[in-house]
């Protein structure tokens, strides 16, 4: 054997090396997935590789990413522990090499049928950081030949280097949201303690009392719906929230939208509208996510408006994709904070004067539509309003 090949021992190892610098320098788990899979595939010469997260305490393992044939949509998608070769590989710690994955009964069709992949041979290794299996990294279809003991021993390297890094990102957004989240519920909860403190003075008039009870109230509201955000956004990064697919009419849907916010709008004294073309296709995808992401964009717009403004809602079909659109005739937002706009807990300073809020809708709203393989774009001035942008492939 020399030295000097493609694939020769020394310029693997250089690959590797090359690659775990790669993996330590981000922390953002999607990045970090499709770049582990990428050098997957590249590493033993396959056709595509895939990496499936495991989850110790529900015992369950969840589809995340394949190199070449990435579909958002399959994120989060459950595979059988028992009843799959990833499953295997995860509960027996062990590296396996399969030349026929047809004939072999662990194999699991489904995610290859749903990425159009027929699967034939494949190299799997789990991904084992701090003595805790996460995982496994598979490759698939040896381009030619079959897959040898130098692919496994080049992919166990890179399975190594893989789980640190996931292991890291992963620890790194749970402190994250933690610390955020803890640091949100003080307000609330601050609020809730003087409430209560104050009603136990027996001199309080009934009326005052009766503000108090509506302030814990309302403070009570606010830290369910911080909970259950901040689960959305957990889930939605962790790579375990799956996507209810449907095929749904999406007319149907923004009017249902449209209708849910209709009295808000008209209580805070704006002007609503819907507009949109009656040619728009049945959309495939999960129906009450992206109703979320919607009234979220739609709220802002109300939100963020004074009396006397107006609320667009509007949607039309392109070719092969549709294009929806909030705007509003609001407050606006300067330029220097619009690319902050989508981070998790970013508020534009003063808005809290104006409305409540967490600073999450927008960052759930980026996930769920990119998880629908869309993008979301804001245009903005300030004084004038806001237009924020959806655009979502439709596949024929
Ligand atoms: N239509 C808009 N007009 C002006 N500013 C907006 C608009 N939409 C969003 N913003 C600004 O972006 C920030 C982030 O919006 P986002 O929806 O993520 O959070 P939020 O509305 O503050 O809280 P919540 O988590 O309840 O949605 C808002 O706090 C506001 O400052
Ligand atoms: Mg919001």
């Amino acid at each position: 054997m020399t030295d000097k090949g493609k694939n020769s021992p020394i310029s693997r190892y250089k690959k590797i090396i090359s690659i775990s610098n790669d993996l330590a320098s981000t922390l953002d788990l999607d990045i970090l997935l499709k770049r582990i899979v990428k050098a997957a595939a590249e590493l033993t010469e396959a056709e595509a590789a895939s990496i499936l997260l495991y989850d110790e305490r529900l015992e369950r393992l969840y589809f995340q990413v394949a190199s070449q044939y990435d579909d958002p949509l399959l994120r989060g998608l459950e595979v059988p522990v028992k009843d799959s070769i990833a499953g295997w590989i995860v509960k027996n710690r062990q590296p396996i090499i399969i030349h026929d994955a047809k004939q072999d009964e662990r194999h699991y069709e489904q995610v290859g049928q749903s990425l159009g992949i027929s699967i034939e041979s494949l190299l799997g290794v789990p991904l084992i950081a701090k003595d805790k299996a996460s995982g496994a990294l598979e490759a698939i279809n040896k381009r030619e030949g079959l897959f040898s003991s130098t692919d496994q021993e080049a992919l166990m390297t890179l399975g190594a280097q893989a789980a640190v890094a996931i292991e890291n990102s992963r620890l790194f957004q749970q402190f994250d949201l933690i610390s955020e989240f803890v640091h949100e519920l003080r307000t609330p909860l601050a609020s809730l303690r003087t409430a209560t403190h104050l009603l136990t003075h027996p001199e309080i008039t009934n009326e005052k009392r009766e503000q108090l009870a509506s302030n814990i109230q309302r403070e009570t509201i606010r830290l369910a719906e911080m909970s259950t955000d901040f689960l959305s956004v957990a889930r939605l990064e962790s790579g375990r929230s799956q996507f209810q697919v449907d095929d749904f009419d999406l007319s149907d849907l923004l009017n249902e939208c449209f209708q849910l916010i209709i009295d808000q709008a008209e209580e805070s004294g704006l002007f609503c509208n819907i507009e949109i073309t009656d040619d728009l296709p049945n959309l495939k995808g999960d129906r009450d996510k992206l109703k979320q992401a919607l009234l979220n964009l739609l709220s802002n717009a109300i939100k963020y408006s004074h009396e006397g403004g107006k609320v667009l809602l509007k949607a039309e079909a392109l070719p092969r994709q549709i294009l929806i659109s909030v705007s509003d005739t609001g407050i606006g937002i300067p330029q220097k904070y619009v690319h902050r706009l989508f981070s998790k807990f970013f508020r534009v300073p003063g808005s809290e004067r104006l409305a409540q809020g967490t600073g999450l809708g927008l960052s759930i709203a980026k996930r769920i539509i990119e998880g629908h393989g869309g993008d979301i774009e804001v245009e903005s001035e300030v004084d004038v309003g806001t237009t924020f942008t959806i655009r979502l492939p439709v596949t024929p």
